[in-house]
């Protein structure tokens, strides 16, 4: 497979018999769950949650997913299936060669470099946190101790490029080895891993006073936290939880037979994505109530409130150690989705072998992650958290590299991603081919008018809205 690619001329697309596929339609599912499950779900969806207020706003988030996010995941599995090409190149076999359409493609192309540079760093730190929870554990740390550790290790140049570096490595390697060498083979070990690491989480998090507490918190009637900005940070976060508008699920889907059910497993990866978030609300929140924590600690709620909740918890130092080695799972998983929407583009734009594509680009993004990975010691305040946050986050004024391009990312590159995917299957495609594609092995060709209909009226204005917000209009 490889050689044929090298040896086939530039510009020349693999033929799509050639094409690397999944095994199965389980492969795809653990695959594709794998990407959309990440630091998205374990890290932000809790401490969003918590900031918002719990309840209402995840009602909100839920309603999102289903009407906005899971239509758009429809249409890029499908778009995928049908070309049997990465983004750019599926756009022009579907709408010709110079079809304006293919910028949708090129955008989430320079989405996948912009997110993994700094997905990279936060990974980075998910590895460095699992190292000193299994060999020092946070176990009788002060709480001010356990705040000072974070505003180091944000600040600290060597520790962020090490473990970024290490973790840009695991991501090439496993990219490297293919489809499904590489990519299956693994989800199919890390995915079970990773989930009985949250059912064991979630069990001990139940074993506590909190657990009461926290279904409350996230399942209840809770709204007076919840502003329109909550709404519309539902609405974008549902993108970036199921990974979409950068072509990565239309990437995987296109290692699709045609055979399989686009549909069914757009459900099954949606419906397994959101369980893990509530998962994951269900095994902080309980232990953060415990120790007598707020839920709304924003951003530090996994890397300071829960190692200090940890602490104070019989065996905690074991649970912090598999909570950490969760995240960095998650994280990975993911990180080799963005990287293979990348590989995959050069290997069918340019022909060039998936080794040469996963180490050449590996190597980029690892530079292009330097700056985020030096902005905390350009910018931290004296090692003061808070302030710290603020500016890494973008709740301060202050915008350094890390804060511009997940700004830039999550704002605005995968809301227009996921904009210019639904306008096209819904307005520009043909009508045939669309029902075609919709219907072909799939068990739920009667929801066909219903998605249609979402794509065209209810994604844009959902996405317009998020625009509107970012200009600061409302
Ligand atoms: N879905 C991932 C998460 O929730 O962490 C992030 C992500 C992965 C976004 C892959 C986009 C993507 F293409």
């Amino acid at each position: 497979m490889t050689d044929t690619l090298r040896n086939a001329k530039p510009h020349s697309s693999p033929a799509p018999g050639r094409r690397e596929h999944w095994s199965g339609r389980l492969a795809f599912i653990l695959a594709a769950t794998g990407s959309a499950v990440g630091l998205g779900n374990i890290w932000k969806f809790p401490y969003i949650t918590g900031v918002n207020g719990g309840g209402w706003f995840v009602l909100i988030y839920l309603v999102c997913v289903v009407a906005v996010a899971l239509p758009i995941m429809v249409a890029e599995i499908l778009i995928g299936r049908s070309a049997q090409r990465s983004p750019v190149m599926a756009l022009r076999k579907l709408d010709g060669p110079r079809s304006p359409w293919q910028g949708v493609g090129w955008l989430g192309v320079a989405a996948a470099f912009v997110i993994l540079s700094y997905y990279s760093v936060v990974a980075g730190w998910t590895l460095h946190y699992s190292w000193l929870a299994l060999s020092q554990g946070f176990a009788g740390m002060q709480p001010a101790e356990v705040e000072a550790l974070f505003g180091q290790v944000y600040q600290d140049p060597g520790i962020n490029l090490f473990w970024h570096g290490l973790f840009m490595l695991l991501t090439v390697a496993i990219v490297a080895a293919g489809v499904h060498g590489g990519v299956e083979r693994w989800s199919r070990i890390l995915m079970p891993l990773l989930f009985l690491m949250i059912l064991a989480l979630v069990l001990r998090a139940a074993g506590t006073d909190g657990f009461g507490p926290a279904l409350d918190f996230v399942f209840g009637a809770h709204g007076d936290r919840l502003t329109p900005a909550g709404v519309l940070e539902a609405l974008g976060h549902s993108f970036f939880t199921l990974s979409l508008g950068m072509g990565a699920m239309l990437t995987y889907g296109s290692y699709l037979r045609t055979r399989d059910d686009a549909v069914a497993t757009s459900l099954a990866v949606g419906g397994l994505d959101t369980l893990i978030s509530l998962m994951a609300c269900m095994m902080i929140f309980p232990i953060i109530f415990v120790a007598g924590l707020a839920p709304g600690a924003g951003p530090g709620l996994v890397f300071v409130s829960l190692p200090i909740a940890f602490g104070q918890l019989p065996g905690g130092a074991l649970w912090a150690a598999v909570f950490f080695v969760l995240l960095a799972v998650a994280a990975l998983t993911s990180a080799i989705s963005l990287l293979e929407v990348a590989v995959s583009h050069f290997i069918d734009w340019r022909a060039w072998s998936r080794r040469r594509a996963a180490v050449g680009i590996g190597a980029v993004i690892f530079l292009l992650g330097i700056p985020s990975a030096l902005s905390g010691g350009t910018r931290l305040f004296g090692g003061d958290f808070a302030a710290a946050t603020a500016v890494l986050f973008g709740e301060g004024q202050g915008k350094n590299w890390f804060d511009l391009a997940d700004y830039l990312a999550s704002n605005w590159m995968l809301p227009l991603g996921g904009l210019g995917i639904a306008v096209f299957v819904a307005w520009r495609m043909g009508a045939h081919a669309r029902e075609q594609a919709f219907k072909a092995g799939s068990r739920f060709a009667r929801l066909y008018w219903g998605w249609v209909w979402l794509l065209r009226y209810v994604v844009p204005v959902g996405v317009l809205a998020v625009f509107l917000h970012a200009l600061g209009v409302f």
